[in-house]
């Protein structure tokens, strides 16, 4: 057997993307409650009210302005309000995982579930929520991988404080980490803290206004911080917690063996690797204390910051793998396709999704082995997947085979990572395992589930769950301990 006998197989999921209920139980509005739906063509955009009481938009990447707060328009159609509902399904998804035989499911906790303004009030409806969900994974044999914060802030932290650009966010943040470490100590082992911290920015995942590169780092030195923190306490509370970090990393290739080409790949994916640096080796790499000096970036830190982020070192790397890029120094030369949260360069060698992503399993291969030369601590593949349009058949079947081709490839890759380089790999988690929204478009027609869940782009459907062919086909990769990838 290539895989350890105790590998994590399941799924991955996140609270904004899934669980709807957006204003049930008690829970708060948080930022993503704001951001319309879009496609390929239309970007997803940001509701707000202007300090003059104006109802505007602008893109969801965009810096809102001064004073402006996050508006929720009754008329306009958010795809986080239901999303594709576990809030009320749970109990008949997560059956679906245990007949798929998932070791373990990755889900996140809504943070304004918990804390409905994302200070120090708790709401015991939504602690409850997440106990039940827990028990019902913990009924089947499956264990809980929990993202203390996936891709939003609770949308009065965004407000009043500015979200992370402030201090005081910190203490919040603690407050929401020792609250689910106290009350999941027994039931929950396995934690992360951001969800791709590399590309946390403005208003919309961490709620600040100002999309400057000086507030951006700032920023991300106040989730290094708090994520110190909460390692630390989490710990504390139950010293057999595994608490990892969560980076997206996409493995840049230089597009020639020229020497400018190579330096240009190395520079972006030293972007990526800064974020483990800090969190795995516990203090800020010279490079970028050096590119702070030139630009003029000066990072506020209290007496005490570094000992913080020194002592809260992470115990594992959990990282999204969809695709690979290219990095040219002459970007004249160079042709741009879609990418995960950004435009990545075309590689000649490789073909892409519909939605522009490079499939490169090899890539899966190499990241692995970067990963563990350069950190060695366990790794986590907590996402990878494939988006596409699935297409439900007159007798109600899907007939995914490109998806099983995607998985079959990456999982292959991993084996020969685990059992040719040696590499400390603990799990795998492919995303969205059940149709969610997505994250970049706000779609529903980008798919990555192995069950397919009947609703549209606009909200329509039944909510009906059904399974896809690659539903049976990653059962028996599980019941194999991923030897059998080729069998139905
Ligand atoms: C990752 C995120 O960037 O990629 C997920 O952690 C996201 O939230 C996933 O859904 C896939 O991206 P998309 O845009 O296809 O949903």
């Amino acid at each position: 057997m290539t895989f350890p006998k105790d590998f994590l197989w399941g799924g991955a999921t996140a609270a904004n993307q899934y669980e709807g209920g957006y204003l049930s139980g008690g829970k708060g509005p948080s930022t993503l409650d704001a951001i319309t739906g879009g496609s390929h063509t239309k970007p997803r955009m940001i509701t707000y009210k202007t300090k003059d009481g104006k109802i505007e938009t602008c893109g969801r990447g965009d810096a809102l302005p001064e004073g402006a707060v996050g508006y929720i328009d009754p008329e306009t159609y958010y795809p986080s309000h239901v999303a594709t509902d576990f809030y009320h399904h749970y109990k008949e998804d997560i059956a679906l995982f245990a007949e798929m035989g998932f070791k373990c499911f990755r889900l996140s906790i809504a943070w304004s579930r918990i804390c409905p303004k994302g200070t120090k009030e708790v709401n015991e409806e939504g602690l409850s929520f997440y106990d039940n969900v827990f028990d019902e994974l913990l009924s089947h044999g499956i264990e809980p991988i929990v993202t203390i914060n996936h891709f939003d802030i609770p949308m009065y932290l965004a407000d009043e404080l500015d979200g992370w650009s402030s201090r005081e966010t910190i203490d919040h943040f603690l407050f929401f980490c020792e609250t689910l470490f106290t009350r999941y100590k027994n039931k929950v082992k396995y934690w992360m803290t951001f969800n791709e911290i590399n590309f946390l920015r403005s208003w919309t995942q961490i709620g600040i206004h100002d999309n400057s590169k000086q507030s951006k780092y700032q920023a991300a030195h106040h989730l290094f911080v708090a994520s110190g923190k909460a390692v630390t306490l989490g710990h504390q509370i139950n010293p057999d917690f595994k608490i990892g970090m969560m980076v997206a990393y996409i493995p840049s290739y230089p597009m020639s063996c020229k020497p400018e080409d190579v330096m240009e790949a190395l520079t972006f994916n030293r972007e990526q690797e800064f974020y483990m640096d800090v969190q795995v080796k516990g203090y800020y790499p010279k490079h970028k204390l050096k590119e702070f000096e030139r630009e003029g970036i000066t990072i506020k830190k209290e007496a005490g910051d570094d000992a913080i982020i020194a002592s809260g070192t992470v115990d594992y790397i959990g990282f999204s793998y969809y695709m690979s890029t290219v990095s040219a120094s002459d970007p004249t030369d160079v042709k741009y396709v879609g990418g995960n949260q950004m435009p990545a360069v075309k590689n000649p060698y490789l073909e892409e999704s519909e939605w522009g992503w490079a499939v490169d399993p090899l890539g899966l291969r190499i990241a692995l082995c970067k990963l563990e030369d350069r950190y060695h601590i366990p790794l986590f593949v907590v996402e990878n997947g494939f988006g596409a349009v699935d297409k439900v058949e007159a007798d109600g079947t899907i007939q995914d085979d490109y998806r099983i081709d995607y998985f079959k490839k990456h999982i292959a890759a991993m084996k020969d990572a685990v059992e040719l380089d040696g590499v400390d790999l603990i799990g795998y988690t492919p995303w969205g395992c059940i149709d969610i929204v997505s994250a970049g478009t706000g779609e529903m027609k980008k798919r990555y589930g192995f069950i397919y869940v009947d609703m549209d782009d606009e909200g329509n459907g039944t909510l009906k769950r059904s399974k896809k062919k690659s539903f049976d086909w990653y059962q028996k990769v599980i019941a194999t301990n991923g030897e059998n990838l080729t069998e139905m």
